[in-house]
């Protein structure tokens, strides 16, 4: 018994599961996090805004529940290792350049909001998980994808906050981006991501809660990485 036991632990790849609330640093600290650890970052949300921008540019009604499962047929979504980044591909295509834009930001929540979508998806990172020890960040990592996760952490605080940390980084290559206009946006997506149906944005039980309000990125990647150390 034992020694099956063991055999099962050996086998098991290690996931860590980071969620939270839109633009919280949750992806910044995961990729800083799996570089530490020599674990493999995966961007959820990139999936999830590869296919909403598909979705845009073959107009895809996504009311329609046939013509969302065809074209979802015809997606194929990987990632690839360039220059120690771990980019998102969609039909062997950089999905990067096009997936960041507000038109994409605006629509994605509704995209990522359909059973379909999210199925295909989250078997994608259940693949991933499968052979590779993940740090994966989303809004259904710990609930949904790896609920039996090795450490789960969900990153919150208000989105006025979030909205101001965001305009410094975007104002350079978008100068006529408003504040409010971010936090419409932010508040938007956290409200369609926590109220859908299916696999809703929401701390898992066990998840440590990081609020960020008074931390500085420096702060919430140790407060994460000394949680991470004492859970593996
Ligand atoms: O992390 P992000 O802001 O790039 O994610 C874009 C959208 O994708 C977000 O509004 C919610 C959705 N998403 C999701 O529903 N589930 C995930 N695991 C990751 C993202």
């Amino acid at each position: 018994m034992l020694f099956f036991y063991c055999m099962e632990n050996h086998k098991k790849y290690r996931a860590i599961a980071i969620d939270g609330v839109s633009s919280s640093g949750k992806s910044t600290m995961a990729k800083r996090l799996a570089k530490t650890l020599g674990y493999t970052y995966i961007d959820t949300g990139a999936m999830y805004r590869a296919v909403t921008w598909f979705f845009l540019e073959k107009h895809v009604n996504i009311e329609d529940e046939q013509e969302v499962s065809v074209t979802l047929d015809k997606i194929n979504i990987s990632f690839r290792l360039i220059e120690g980044k771990n980019v998102c591909f969609i039909n062997g295509q950089n999905a990067e350049p096009f997936i960041r834009s507000m038109e994409v930001s605006n629509f994605v929540s509704q995209v990522a909001a359909i059973s379909s979508v999210r199925k295909k998806m989250v078997f994608l990172q259940q693949e991933i998980g499968k052979t590779t020890h993940v740090v994966m960040d989303g809004r259904d990592i710990g609930t949904v994808v790896f609920p039996d996760a090795d450490v789960k952490i969900f990153v919150n605080s208000p989105a006025r906050l979030r909205a101001e940390r965001r305009w410094l980084e975007m104002k350079e290559t978008n100068p006529d981006i408003t504040v409010d206009e971010i936090e419409n946006n932010l508040n938007m997506r956290d409200y369609i991501d926590s109220t859908r149906e299916d696999s809703p944005l929401k701390q898992a039980e066990d998840a440590l809660l990081i609020d960020n309000t008074l931390l500085n990125v420096e702060e919430q990647y140790k407060a994460a990485l000394d949680y991470i150390h004492q859970k593996l």
